[in-house]
């Protein structure tokens, strides 16, 4: 009698094998059929039927800045370079200045970071396959994922973590980077030091609270109306309602991480010790800005980096990173996202949701 083989999975790696098992497939057309994938809306069929057609919906942006000029198109479907993969896009997020970024290649389709479903594997790819959910950041010098499918280079890319959603995994990248880069790569915060972080519950706020406490940091964040509670219940150590109170008067801090810009930017070299870092994601600070106060100042823009998206991978699957997402949009809303971003109100993330979970 042949011994029996016993598979024993970890909850997670359960997931990855029922997400793989639903889309094995061959490279570039050739697919298994699978029972999983006969059912309607499966996600086997679903790649069929992307593999079949010629045209997808994408959200185009026409002139910088404006909502009010997002048009929803019908446009050939994205094929994968060698280096690439085609993704079924489940979920973009969106960021709230972002229809200002790319004056110089316009019209461009909006949307840095996605999670979903790879559809199709680039010749040189190597370490992801047809069936594998994945999610990122994609690069600012193309287009965006705010359509139904995206080619994307895999190297923007990593497994997208088991416990979270596409929707929730999708919020992750732009604001889990800029907030592990902004924190430790240029901030070079250490444990057991004082962080301030302006908008700790907004986008990239969330993500740096959380981070920061992983860290051992000490962590005071500012924030306004329906934020100042949802930055505490991030684990924030204090958190200051900006107005209300004063920022300046709390101890002094080693490091000021900003995401806000505006006055707050301005003022933050008062509540730097001396030697301390202000690092802002949001506004570029003048020359010369915090030197009289003996403090440095920095202005970064994020960098896709996998490496660092599974460092936030595994925080999330640990449960030691949660997700704040504002609301969600189907892709012909997208307007409406723009404006809800817009408002002041949102709480976390905002995203616009594409193809069903
Ligand atoms: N340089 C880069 O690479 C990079 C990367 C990511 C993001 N960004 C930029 O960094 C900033 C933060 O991004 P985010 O996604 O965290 O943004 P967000 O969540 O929309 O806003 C951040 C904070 O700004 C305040 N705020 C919210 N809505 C506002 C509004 N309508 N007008 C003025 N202030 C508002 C809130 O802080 P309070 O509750 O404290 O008032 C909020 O928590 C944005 O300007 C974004 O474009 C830059």
């Amino acid at each position: 009698m042949l011994p029996r083989v016993v598979v024993i999975f970890t909850f997670g790696q359960r997931r990855q094998h029922v997400e793989r098992a639903r889309w094995r497939g061959r490279r570039r057309g050739e697919w298994v059929k699978r029972s999983v994938g006969k059912k309607p809306g499966s996600a086997l069929v679903v790649a069929r039927e992307a593999r079949s057609l010629s045209f997808v919906q994408a959200v185009r942006l026409r002139s910088p800045g404006g909502w009010a000029d997002l048009v929803i198109e019908e446009e050939e479907r994205p094929e994968p370079a060698e280096t690439d993969v085609l993704i079924e896009v489940h979920a973009a997020a969106l960021t709230r200045d972002e229809l200002n970024w790319p004056v110089d290649r316009l019209p461009a389709i909006p949307s840095y970071e996605v999670s979903g479903i790879i559809a199709e594997v680039g010749a040189a790819v190597t370490g992801f396959e047809i069936g594998d959910g994945a999610y990122g950041l994609t690069g600012f010098e193309r287009d965006g994922v705010a359509a139904e499918f995206a080619a994307i280079p895999a190297d923007r890319l990593a497994h997208k973590p088991v416990s979270l959603s596409h929707v929730e995994a999708s919020s992750l990248p732009l604001a889990g980077l800029s907030a592990m880069q902004g924190l430790f790569d240029h901030g070079r915060l250490e444990p057991g030091q004082r962080v301030l972080i302006h908008g700790g519950a907004g986008g990239v706020g969330s993500f740096a609270v959380q981070l920061a406490k992983v860290r051992g940091a000490h962590v005071i964040a500012s924030a306004a109306g329906s934020r100042v509670s949802a930055a505490g219940e991030l684990g924030s150590d204090e958190v200051i309602d900006h107005q209300e109170h004063d920022f300046t008067e709390v101890d002094p801090v080693d490091l000021v991480f900003d995401t806000v810009g505006g006055p707050r930017l301005a003022r933050s070299p008062a509540v730097v010790r001396p030697g301390g870092r202000i690092v802002s994601v949001a506004e570029r600070p003048p020359m010369g800005f915090g030197s009289e106060e003996g403090v440095e100042s920095t202005f970064f823009i994020v960098e896709p980096n996998a490496h660092q998206l599974d460092e936030l991978t595994r925080l999330a699957d640990e449960g030691r990173l949660r997700v704040l997402v504002d609301s969600t949009f189907s892709l012909d809303r997208v307007k409406e996202a723009f404006q809800r971003l817009q408002s002041g109100n949102a709480v976390g993330k905002v995203v616009l949701t594409i193809h069903d979970d």
